[in-house]
């Protein structure tokens, strides 16, 4: 059913490479600087008020670019369409949503309205089980909430007694297969944002063990042990694209607004770690990007120069740190402008690089036997993995129970 909308993505995203499939940091020029002289021209000359401008409103940015770019297709083209589920209004009782949070609250009640079946339900990751619960208590289902944090465990399951509600806890690491026998043919697994390999080890189990339905909203693609993401279903296998770890996090990375303390503080944060590489670089004599590890925040508060003897201790570097470091900032300056550019370029390609993943994911279902759907089951403000993959099985594809 979605196969043509996945090969449609598919050579779009082939198609268009060169215009997101880099990690911007690790460039000192657009990687399209010889293959598309007046897209660069016409990014070079933006201000820094423009470039601020298009970064807050990226949808204004398309008209001046798809000049530079043929088969650009703008943020809200239909292919990057999906349908909304219509929202309904939960009935739950104050006590059930003693505790959770507003937005974490509008998730799981969207969620839970959008599981619609008689059978019990296995809730894969499920952290306090809220979702568990509120399915428990409104659909009369009895849940397993399968979660590794026994902390997490703990503290849902003595809601579920408080409130007498069928709901248990199982504490297992489900990727070492311990929780693949919940998963069975009279079980409907839901899965909220359960990461990465996490929600991709239950769709591999469900060409196993085929519960009867599933639902399940994907996140943090990134957060898998794949180096070269490996896709799950077999038209996803015949795509060219080859997509690393660094890249999948493309696909989470449309930018939440923050504060202006944390926005500054991101700025400064990004500038010395890029004019750390270009001293890096100087000194060292190397084109190779030196990539830094996270570090307290209070860093930032200090001297550059502290900066810069923290980041050589941690990467066991050792030079002749140069009297100024101004030269470094001012050329990390004129990077990071380059950076945010290709940013700006690359923010086209998030929703479509999402929806492969999710067509992907959504298509391994269909080789499995399953009828799936595809749709959005809260606003983008709630959440914006806001995306629902639900899948019954219609057929058992004989000769199909291997890895
Ligand atoms: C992003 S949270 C989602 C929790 C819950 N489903 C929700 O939406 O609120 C992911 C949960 O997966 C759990 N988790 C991480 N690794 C796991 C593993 N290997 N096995 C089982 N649960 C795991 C975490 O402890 C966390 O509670």
């Amino acid at each position: 059913m979605y196969n043509k909308t996945f090969l449609q993505l598919d050579n779009y995203l082939t198609s268009l490479q060169v215009y997101w499939q880099f990690e911007a940091f690790h460039y000192s020029d657009y990687p399209w600087a010889e293959t598309n002289i007046a897209l660069s021209e016409f990014l070079d000359a933006l201000s820094d008020l423009q470039l601020q401008h298009y970064q807050q409103y990226p949808d204004l940015l398309y008209a001046h670019i798809k000049g530079f770019i043929n088969q650009l297709r703008p943020f809200d083209d239909a292919l990057f369409m999906i349908k909304a589920l219509p929202a309904l209004e939960s009935d739950a009782p104050f006590w059930l949503k003693a505790g959770i949070k507003g937005r974490k609250w509008s998730q799981i009640s969207a969620f839970a309205q959008q599981v619609n079946s008689p059978y019990p339900i296995v809730e894969w990751c499920a952290g306090k089980g809220h979702l568990g619960r509120l399915i428990c208590w409104q659909k009369q289902l009895a849940v397993t909430s399968v979660e590794w944090q026994q902390t997490l465990c703990d503290l849902g399951t003595a809601e579920a007694k408080k409130m007498q509600l069928p709901q248990t806890f199982q504490q297992t690491d489900v990727l070492t297969g311990e929780a693949d026998n919940y998963i069975n043919p009279a079980c409907h697994a839901v899965a909220l944002h359960a990461c990465g390999d996490l929600h991709l080890h239950l769709i591999k189990q469900a060409k196993k063990n085929k519960p009867a339905q599933l639902s399940i909203s994907p996140c943090c693609y990134h957060l898998t042990t794949q180096t070269i993401y490996q896709p799950c279903s077999l038209l996803g296998q015949t795509s060219a694209l080859k997509i690393n770890k660094q890249l999948l996090k493309l696909a989470v990375s449309k930018q939440v607004v923050s504060g202006k303390r944390q926005s500054d503080l991101s700025q400064q944060e990004v500038l010395w770690r890029l004019a750390f590489d270009e001293l890096q670089k100087h000194a060292l004599k190397t084109k190779n990007y030196c990539p830094l590890p996270s570090f307290p925040k209070a860093l930032l508060s200090g001297q550059f120069e502290t900066f810069v003897l923290w980041a050589m201790e941690n990467k066991s570097l050792t030079f002749v740190v140069p009297n100024s470091l101004d030269i470094f900032l001012q050329q990390a300056k004129k990077r990071l402008k380059k950076v945010r550019c290709m940013e700006l370029i690359s923010q086209f390609f998030v929703r479509p690089l999402e929806l492969w993943l999710v067509y992907d994911r959504a298509l391994a279902l269909q080789d499995s036997g399953y009828q799936v759907n595809i749709a959005s089951f809260c606003d983008e403000q709630v959440t914006p993995r806001n995306l629902l993959i639900q899948a019954q099985l219609i057929a058992k594809i004989e000769g199909n129970n291997d890895d």
